[in-house]
């Protein structure tokens, strides 16, 4: 289904699922030494949380303070760390990167906190929603026969990058040690320009009201279906054969999940986040 690849030294868990093929465990160890520099900044997600839209929105923010996307598509502008192929040494700076991964394996120059994370979470009952869509168009995991199987799968952690209790728990919890902006996922649908102006201040980039507005317009869902270098519809069929940009929404759950699965999904977040003050707009 995955690799499920084990960490010698900095896993507290037993280990961490990564999309098969992508990576491997000597590149994702040699993170550890990953040179940063104060200009860097790391967008990190667990998936189908808006990463797309994120990346959509830093990039224009960039693009309007001077800093043109020469790449063919916004997965070259900000490449994942965690992939193997990925060229991030070619790339010139301001660089920008994406990554699911969990905070224990975030390259620990970044907690010098001159480099800059931004990190998105959404609710978890849409979340797997989005998530067994993905599931289902992906060529190269295993299909799940019905939402209850990737319920199944998405609860106990089998899907990749692992759960995502454990991912928000570990960057939730371990935020103080990181120069970092911590952004929802409803925040940006209920008030996509007041995400947008708290992005700018956060990456110290000083627009206009008119740039800002740019940066709104580029980053709206239609806009983003429209536009190849941020629709991520340049995958092959044989890999991906699903939309990323497919409804947008908050509450889409409510058509899928049971009362009794919702029940179960609260319940879990109480176990393992209740402890922390964490609140998410559901509906
Ligand atoms: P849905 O499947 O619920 O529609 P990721 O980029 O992390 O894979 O997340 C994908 C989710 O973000 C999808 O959710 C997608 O529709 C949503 N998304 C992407 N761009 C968006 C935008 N501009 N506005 C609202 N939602 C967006």
């Amino acid at each position: 289904l995955f690799n499920q690849l084990k960490f010698k030294h900095r896993s507290p868990y037993k280990n961490f699922n990564f999309a098969l093929g992508r990576t491997t465990p000597e590149h994702i160890d040699s993170l550890e030494s990953f040179e940063v520099k104060d200009s860097d900044a790391f967008l990190v997600t667990y998936p189908k949380s808006g990463t797309i839209w994120t990346q959509q929105i830093i990039i224009s923010i960039y693009e309007q303070d001077g800093h043109p996307n020469e790449c063919s598509t916004n997965i070259e502008r900000m490449p994942w760390l965690e992939y193997e192929t990925a060229e991030y040494t070619l790339l010139s700076s301001p660089r920008l990167f994406s990554s699911h991964l969990p905070e224990y394996l975030m390259p620990p120059a970044v907690k010098e906190k001159k480099s800059k994370v931004v990190y998105v979470m959404r609710n978890p009952k849409d979340n797997i929603v989005s998530y067994y869509h993905f599931t289902k168009g992906h060529k190269n995991t295993e299909t799940p026969k019905s939402f209850e199987q990737f319920f199944e799968w998405y609860m106990t952690g089998r899907v990749t990058a692992s759960s995502w209790f454990d991912h928000i728990r570990g960057w939730y919890s371990g935020r103080d040690q990181y120069n970092i902006l911590i952004l929802t996922y409803e925040d940006m649908i209920m008030d996509l320009k007041g995400v947008v102006k708290k992005l700018c201040s956060f990456l110290g980039k000083n627009l206009t009201e008119a740039a800002i507005d740019q940066v709104v317009e580029k980053s709206k869902f239609d806009t983003m279906k429209n536009n190849p270098k941020a629709n991520y519809q340049h995958f092959p069929p044989e890999w991906f054969n699903g939309k990323f940009l497919r409804k947008g929404q908050i509450g889409d759950w409510k058509n899928t999940l049971t009362v009794a699965q919702s029940e179960r999904v609260d319940r879990v977040f109480q176990e393992k986040l209740g402890d922390l003050s964490l609140k998410f707009i559901w509906e």
